[in-house]
């Protein structure tokens, strides 16, 4: 570990004392053998004007922490059984005391850290603080987000409530998309085709076993790390010549800072978590009979956006490929970014692509909060719609993957992309009967008047397309 860095003599002389005595002479510091660890870590120098941004990570802790407590307390009321996780929401939320600001705290406390911990990163990347002798820090930390976007897509579904319901449908259909072993790890996660309860226990095992355990191993490793390599401005500041102004020690006066920020997070959330109340929908409804529209998780808003604007047949790449490679390219980057300089603007071959895709995320994000939902979600009804113009878009956007020609021949599905192949009988059955929606088991499937419903396993088609379709049917199903 490090060389111990004494006070700096200034500081001590205003203090009439040497700043380490207190650790001298502390009982609990003597019996943990720390005095040498605190000593270095405590009173090594920084700038005394640190930028607020440089906090981000102890603020993710903090929210972190706030999580656990919350998560505990709920946990001791809620149980992940359907329909006993709905209703024990709204006893939470209503009956039990405070319990409707814990349940608040929680929500808002995830959507924090995911904002958090993704700016924190962000700031790392810019002032170039992966490198080395950081890799390290930097890998666990890409994990950390990782594992706190899996927190808040588990914890997600906990509600059971129609949108709780509908988003893990969409969150939980993504992987269907990676080739070969797509459906498998569909129905690994959701225990078989749909979302049951079999699912909801496994989620919540997963959000209040697994991830907490996989977070505290790779906390402890990133939080390790900075202790053992310093922070970087720690390493700037002993760059600086000794006597250099404005160099303080890193307690009281920083941690002075830090502590203020802090409480600007704390209150943040619980002003948000006073007045706005975590939502909690009518109880989820598998068969979807109100038509609820399905909205994936706003962290998801720019991929389904993306989608809007790709062919159908990119989908795999939009869906599984570009997170694939943001992450792969995240974990490589202290190994590929090796131009020695630090400041962003010595940096441009990283910092200006990067500063491309974070606006074209936050961008998408936008859109995608603004027409909310996935493919076809705020698409208007047609009052006359062709097969050509509008439907076949639909089906190539929903049901391709099943009824295309290729599947048709191996799996036998009704092949459904041909306006031939549409009004082909199947088994004996006709697909469509112009002129009644009704009578079509098109339609029956996409409603899902008649079981499984369409597009199977995925979430069900937004009401418009809906609309669409059955207004196409009503008039005569024209090509
Ligand atoms: C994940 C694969 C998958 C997707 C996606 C999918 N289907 Fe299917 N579909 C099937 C399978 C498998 C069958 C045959 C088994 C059956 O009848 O349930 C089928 C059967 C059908 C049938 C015939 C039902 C009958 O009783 O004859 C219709 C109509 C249909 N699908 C419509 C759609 C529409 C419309 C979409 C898109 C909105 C869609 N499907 C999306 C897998 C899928």
């Amino acid at each position: 570990m490090k060389r111990i860095r004494r006070a700096l003599p200034e500081e001590a002389s205003r203090r009439g004392r040497s700043p380490d005595a207190w650790l001298t002479d502390n009982w609990l510091v003597e019996r943990l053998g720390m005095k040498r660890f605190l000593n270095s870590q405590l009173y090594h120098r920084v700038p005394r004007r640190v930028n607020p941004l440089d906090f981000l990570g102890i603020g993710s802790l903090f929210v972190f922490i706030n999580q656990v407590i919350t998560g505990i307390i709920l946990a001791t009321w809620y149980s992940p059984s359907v329909p006993a996780a709905y209703d024990d929401m709204k006893k939470i939320a209503h009956q039990i005391p405070l319990g409707w600001l814990v349940q608040n705290l929680h929500y808002w406390g995830a959507n924090l850290m995911v904002v958090l911990v993704f700016f924190h990163m962000l700031r790392v990347f810019y002032i170039g603080a992966y490198r080395k002798p950081r890799e390290l820090t930097w890998i666990a930390g890409v994990l950390l987000l990782g594992i706190t976007i899996l927190f808040a897509f588990t914890g997600y579904l906990l509600p059971w409530d129609q949108q709780a319901y509908w988003a893990s449908m969409v969150g939980t259909w993504m992987p269907f998309y990676a080739p070969v072993v797509g459906t498998f790890i569909v129905h690994l996660i959701r225990g078989g085709d749909y979302i049951t309860s079999v699912t909801l226990s496994r989620f919540y095992a997963i959000h209040v076993l697994v991830l907490p355990a996989l977070f505290l191993m790779v906390f402890g490793l990133h939080f390790y790390m900075v202790l053992a390599k310093q922070l970087t401005m720690v390493e700037e500041a002993r760059d600086l010549p000794k006597r250099q102004r404005g160099l303080v020690t890193f307690f009281p006066t920083t941690v002075f800072q830090m502590m203020m920020f802090l409480v600007i997070i704390g209150c943040l959330l619980l002003y948000i978590s006073m007045n706005v109340n975590a939502p909690l929908l009518a109880i989820a409804d598998p068969l979807n009979k109100a038509h609820y529209n399905p909205v994936p998780i706003w962290f998801f808003f720019s991929i389904y956006q993306l989608l809007k604007y790709i062919p159908p047949v990119l989908d795999p790449l939009g869906i599984i490929g570009l997170p694939l490679i943001a992450g792969v390219v995240l974990l490589a980057l202290p190994f590929i970014d090796r131009i020695p300089r630090r400041t962003p603007s010595q940096r441009k071959t990283y910092t200006v692509p990067a500063a491309v895709v974070v606006a074209a995320v936050f961008a998408l994000t936008y859109l995608g909060a603004v027409n909310q939902g996935i493919p076809g979600g705020s698409s208007q009804v047609v009052a006359n719609p062709t097969y050509s113009k509008d439907i076949l878009p639909i089906l190539q956007a929903d049901c391709a993957q099943c009824h295309s020609q290729a599947v048709y021949k191996s799996m036998g599905t009704p092949m459904l992309l041909s306006y031939q192949g549409i009004n082909t009988p199947y088994k004996g059955q006709k697909l469509i009967v112009p002129g009644d929606p009704a009578k079509s088991i098109l339609y029956l499937r996409i409603t899902g008047q008649q079981q499984p419903q369409m597009p199977l396993g995925g979430a069900p088609l937004p009401k418009n397309t809906i609309a669409t379709i059955a207004n196409w049917i009503k008039q005569g199903a024209k090509q």
